[in-house]
């Protein structure tokens, strides 16, 4: 399920590499990605010049949508995985839009300190491990500005019973140690210990998979 990259490892965006090519239509099918995706962004109230980072941001849906939304936003985009980066690029390149994609970890992110007005995370932290989650949302907060604001769609504590047990599904493909903090909705308690102030527990959608949840914090 992992897969070795440069000095580190990660889980691959379907949980397998081979799946990744067909990532998109999976998602958006699934998953009612439309709704969530224009959910996360209108929470995390973009306005140019804002600088914007995607963290994990996979084939570029999230960060191509925000770029389209608000040209005047500079858009990067990290992921650890460089041929979901080449799908990422391609769309950008189809539709004209310049976003900086660039390969890296979450857990030594390659920004200078205070560089970043707004962080989004779609889908991502259910595929980090306890510890890799607390070293990511410390180097979120230090890539923040003063008063910057992480912003949040991923798995969730389950919304009912039917939720809990389509969320198996998931934690088959992507890992139990890797998704328990977010079945147990203890992401709010994460980003409060790595210095998030005003943290809060947005939005919730119901999917084929599992519960949704939006959160935001701030820096
Ligand atoms: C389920 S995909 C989500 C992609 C995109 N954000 C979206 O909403 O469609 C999870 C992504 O996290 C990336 N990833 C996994 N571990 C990572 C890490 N430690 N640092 C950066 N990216 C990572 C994977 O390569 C994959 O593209």
């Amino acid at each position: 399920m992992s897969e070795e990259n440069s000095s580190d490892k990660f889980v691959p965006a379907l949980g397998f590499s081979w799946l990744t090519r067909i990532y998109d239509p999976v998602v958006g099918l699934t998953t009612r990605e439309q709704r969530f995706k224009s959910a996360l962004l209108a929470q995390a109230g973009l306005a140019a010049p804002m600088e914007v980072l995607d963290l994990a941001c996979g084939t570029g849906t999230l960060a191509i949508r925000a770029k389209r939304q608000h040209p005047g936003c500079e858009i990067t985009g990290i992921d650890a995985d460089d041929r979901i980066l080449k799908i990422a690029r391609g769309k950008a390149k189809k539709e004209g839009q310049a976003i900086n994609f660039q390969q890296g970890f979450s857990t030594k992110l390659p920004f200078r300190d205070r560089h970043f007005d707004r962080v989004l995370s779609s889908l991502f932290f259910h595929h980090l491990l306890p510890d890799a989650k607390q070293l990511t949302f410390r180097e979120v907060h230090r890539v923040l500005k003063p008063g910057g604001q992480l912003h949040i769609a991923d798995w969730g504590k389950p919304g009912s019973f039917l939720m809990r047990g389509l969320f198996y599904f998931i934690q088959l493909l992507d890992g139990f140690d890797n998704t328990r903090d977010n079945v147990q909705g203890r992401l709010p308690e994460l980003m409060r210990q790595a210095g998030f102030r005003n943290v809060t527990t947005g939005r919730e959608f119901s999917t084929m998979f599992g519960t949704m949840t939006l959160y935001s914090g701030q820096k």
